[in-house]
């Protein structure tokens, strides 16, 4: 019986393995389903943001209202560089939030999941 120990062994670490790459490949899988930052982004729009803006999918936009968070979206050349330049300046009757770096990311991520596809 002890003869065949280390065969023992070795298939017991290979399933360990094996298990071990299976739970980090589905792990993997579901976090590239919302890319990082869409929740907080949104989260952060709502605080920030809606007062002016339409912030949700779907809403209609008022003539001479800013542009809704989807119609920006939409617009041609917008990258997540272009809307984080864009955030550095100041707009028009825009107050001057400070929006950090990370937060940056979070809203050019939100944005641009309302894209359509
Ligand atoms: C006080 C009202 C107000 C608030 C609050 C506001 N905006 Fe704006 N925003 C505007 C107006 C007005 C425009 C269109 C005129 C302009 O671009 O100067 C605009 C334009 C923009 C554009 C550019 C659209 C384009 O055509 O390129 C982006 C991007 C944007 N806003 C993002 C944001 C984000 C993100 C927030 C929250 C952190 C925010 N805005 C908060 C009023 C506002």
């Amino acid at each position: 019986m002890w003869r065949h120990a280390p065969l023992h062994i070795a298939l017991v670490i290979l399933l360990a393995l094996a298990v071990f790459f299976l739970i980090r490949v589905r792990s993997a899988a579901s976090a590239t389903v919302e890319p990082s930052g869409v929740s907080e982004g949104h989260r952060l729009a709502e605080a920030w943001c809606e007062n002016c803006h339409a912030v949700e999918r779907h809403v209609l936009e008022m003539p001479n209202e800013p542009p809704s968070f989807q119609a920006i979206a939409n617009q041609h050349g917008i990258t997540p560089l272009s809307l984080k330049v864009f955030f550095r300046t100041s707009h028009k009757d825009m107050p001057n939030l400070i929006i950090g770096p990370h937060q940056a990311d979070a809203l050019a991520s939100y944005i641009l999941s309302l894209k359509n596809r």
